[in-house]
């Protein structure tokens, strides 16, 4: 269940990833995400250790910088550095090809991988997100580097080894042992199992926030199956119940309210119709990256999510999340980007 918790909490950490990165990236026309990816990683790089010394701002050898796409089009004294589409053409490619000059100057010859990625980006045009202007540089890219190394939402998914444990018998999942582990480091041992009639009232609460009714307890106890567990937790997950216990977790974050508290503390109009999305969505397992993004921008989705029964556009409600809780200045500060976002692209 912390595991649930863990999710929903990273999705701020995404609504603030995206909300920068749509800020940044600014305008609608320039090169495409997958070109401007591609160029910040190898191509830009590359370029930076390799060729700024004797290309940048401190010296222009041959004339030459390579540190914008207007400088490189350019080129030094023997003209362009590039030609669009064409690296058979383009002098930049010749030289760290060794054809013509032997770049980078008095310095190995470049991998082959990267000349090999430095023509694909020539074929494709030599795409260059544009440039923000020096001050208005936020020191964003240091926050998404840290991020995102650091994070563990954004850490590849891997399967680690099992640790040793001495009672092996007692864990039955993989999951177990990484509890048994850490228990047998703190020098415990487990707890007794569970009976029955604790296991039901335990999970009730958990997954529906509400004790058990006595058909739960009845039908669990009669269960032959093979596995009455998974199919009262099944049974559980069915309740409309879920949606309600589980919803409030993600209002708990979104500093869901009715008013607007501080001193006037107005009502907020209709905060109840993003409680009830936010609870059908967790009862009709709405995938988590659509939920995020019609919190951003449900609004604006090409195919919204549309609820026939009861004739709702149940996309755009998401959005709304961005006028609750008055006392929470993250979303606030937030909001004020996404309305800069929106600004920028009409
Ligand atoms: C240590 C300094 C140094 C480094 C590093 C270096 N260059 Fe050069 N580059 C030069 C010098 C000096 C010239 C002028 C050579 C000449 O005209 O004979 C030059 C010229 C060029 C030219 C021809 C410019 C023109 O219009 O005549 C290109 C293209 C070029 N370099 C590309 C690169 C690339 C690409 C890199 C990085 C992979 C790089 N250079 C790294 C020193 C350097």
């Amino acid at each position: 269940m912390t595991q649930y918790c863990r999710i929903i909490q990273s999705f701020f950490t995404l609504l603030l990833l995206l909300c920068h990165a749509t800020s940044a990236g600014g305008a609608a026309e320039g090169p495409a995400p997958k070109d401007m990816e591609f160029f910040e990683r190898p191509i830009r790089p590359l370029l930076a250790q390799n060729c700024y010394s004797c290309h940048g701002g401190d010296n222009q050898f041959g004339s030459l910088r390579l540190d914008s796409q207007a400088r490189v089009m350019k080129g030094g004294k023997s003209g362009p550095a590039v030609v669009p589409g064409k690296p058979e053409e383009s002098l930049l490619i010749k030289a760290v090809r060794h054809e013509t000059l032997q770049m980078p100057l008095g310095r190995n010859k470049l991998k082959g991988e990267e000349i090999a990625a430095l023509e694909e980006w020539v074929r494709a045009g030599a795409p260059w997100p544009e440039e923000a202007p020096a001050k208005l540089s936020t020191g964003y890219p240091d926050f998404y580097k840290k991020l995102t190394q650091e994070h563990w939402a954004f850490q590849p998914v891997r399967k680690p080894e099992l640790p040793n444990v001495s009672r092996v018998s007692w864990a039955r999942t993989p999951i177990d042992r990484f509890i048994l582990a850490s228990l047998e480091k703190a020098g415990l041992a487990p707890a007794p199992s569970a009976d029955k009639q604790t296991l039901v009232r335990r999970l009730s609460f958990v997954l529906t926030g509400l004790p058990p009714t006595v058909k739960d307890i009845e039908s669990f106890f009669q269960d032959r199956s093979a596995d009455p567990y998974e199919r009262l937790v099944d049974r559980l997950m069915a309740s409309p119940h879920f949606g309600e216990q589980w919803a409030r977790h993600w209002l708990d974050l979104m500093r869901f309210g009715e008013t607007h508290g501080y001193e006037w503390n107005y009502e907020i109009i209709g905060p109840w119709r993003y409680r009830d999305y936010l609870i059908r969505a967790f009862n009709s397992d709405v995938p988590y990256d659509q939920l995020v993004r019609e919190h951003i921008a449900g609004d604006l989705l090409q195919k919204p999510r549309i609820n026939l029964q009861e004739r709702i556009n149940e996309s755009v409600i998401g959005t709304t999340s961005f006028r609750l809780g008055g006392g929470s200045r993250r979303l606030h500060s937030i909001s004020r980007d996404r309305l800069r976002c929106s600004r920028q692209s009409d």
